[in-house]
């Protein structure tokens, strides 16, 4: 491939919100709710007509997953039993949303980093798994926040948005159709996470990354080579949020708990590892790559396991925190930021040459790999 149709990643940005929620700030207000609603209706539980609700554990919560704190645009409400959930004041149409100014934050970082002007940019693609509205398109108004004269348009893949977007700015800059795009993906997780679910409260955080990608010929020195991209999906009920704007034609069942997150964990835990682990290795041997020769892997940050596993399969040994580095324990699941948090904190150290793998995967299920290559 030419240079002027290689595309290559040449910044990226992370913006972390200031609040973050320990384990134990997380279980004691979960445990204070339980204790409420178990005393509110200690009748009905004798009787059998309501079930009990169980206590949460910091123990349970670090061993299952790895996380011990994530960040959240708004932890006060979070944290009270009485309303555990964000409670974000609604903006003027004339105010930039929340999800485009926390997008705005990264997308700016990203840019500094590649020292490039927003007048070369060409495209915005917002790539997350929650939009704050159907329309205009998030991407559209982070685009003119930004200053930028070209176009923009929302995707949803979930957990693997980030991953797919990239693919997507990369077949741009491979067809010649742009030379310079912005994938970020603002993930509001707190939004759409059932804080009153003992299995899953303590799953998700906030952040919003953004990813520059660009022709090689444009692009600073230090960069990293898009070497390969590969995207599959295989439709799964075991992730799901069923929350949309036709719940207001079904209004007795709007509030039902399946209009936020719900997964069956053990299932996905169980299908998904053996799923990326084949897909990583047959695309490694697609594109020649020697899968032991991967110095890092930035995996998607769901599970510390899932990522262990994933990891020895295709590396075939255990691998050090230095090959498949962790940010889940303290940003918690943050959707599809995860592997694009990984590789923003993760990737100076690396030398010219080096190859590393960004891969994401979840709901859908879907999965994505970008094999990347260190340029300088
Ligand atoms: N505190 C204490 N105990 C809890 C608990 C909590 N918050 N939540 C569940 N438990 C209990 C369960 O009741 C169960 O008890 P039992 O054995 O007496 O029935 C036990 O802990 C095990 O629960 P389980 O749900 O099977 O735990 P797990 O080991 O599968 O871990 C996840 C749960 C969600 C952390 C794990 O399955 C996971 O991360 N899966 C992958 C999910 C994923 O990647 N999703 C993608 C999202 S985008």
């Amino acid at each position: 491939m030419d240079i002027e149709h290689t595309p290559v990643i040449s910044g990226t940005g992370l913006f972390t919100p200031e609040d973050s929620i320990s384990n134990e700030e997380l279980v004691a207000s979960f445990n204070a709710f339980v204790e409420r609603h178990n005393g509110e209706h200690a009748e009905q539980i004798a009787s059998g007509e309501v079930d009990a609700l169980h206590p949460s554990s910091v123990e349970f919560i670090e061993k299952a997953s790895g996380i011990k704190s994530r960040h959240v645009v708004d932890k006060a409400s979070v944290l009270d039993p009485d309303t555990m959930c964000p409670r974000l004041p609604e903006r003027s149409n004339d105010e930039l949303s929340i999800m485009a100014e926390i997008g705005v934050d990264a997308c700016n970082q990203a840019l500094r980093q590649a020292g490039r002007d927003v007048t070369d940019v060409d495209a915005v693609l917002c790539a997350a798994s929650n939009m704050q509205r159907g329309y205009p398109a998030m991407a559209i108004e982070i685009q003119q926040a930004l200053g930028i004269d070209g176009f923009g348009f929302d995707m949803n893949v979930a957990c693997s948005s980030a991953t797919f977007g990239i693919q997507t700015a990369a077949d741009y800059i491979r067809s010649g159709n742009a030379k310079s795009v912005l994938v970020v993906s603002p993930e509001i997780t707190s939004g759409h996470l059932n804080w009153r679910d003992r299995d899953s409260h303590f799953i998700f955080g906030d952040v919003a990354t953004a990813v520059l990608v660009e022709s090689k010929d444009i692009a600073p020195a230090e960069h990293w080579e898009i070497v390969g991209t590969k995207l599959k999906t295989v439709f799964s009920n075991n992730i799901r949020n069923n929350f949309g704007f036709l719940n207001r034609t079904h209004p007795e069942t709007a509030a039902d708990p399946d209009k936020l997150f719900i997964q069956e964990g053990r299932k996905v835990f169980k299908e998904v590892v053996p799923m990326v682990a084949a897909m990583i290795l047959e695309e490694a041997g697609r594109l020649g790559i020697e899968p032991t020769s991967l110095r890092r892997m930035w995996l998607h940050q769901a599970n510390a396991g899932m990522n262990r596993l994933i990891a020895h399969r295709v590396l075939g040994h255990e691998a050090s925190e230095d090959e498949s580095p962790t940010v889940l324990d303290t940003y918690g699941n943050t959707s599809s930021a995860g592997s694009i948090i990984a590789f923003h904190k993760h990737c100076d150290d690396l030398a010219a040459g080096d190859m590393g793998l960004i891969c994401s995967f979840g709901a859908g299920y879907s999965a994505g790999t970008v094999f990347v290559r260190k340029s300088a």
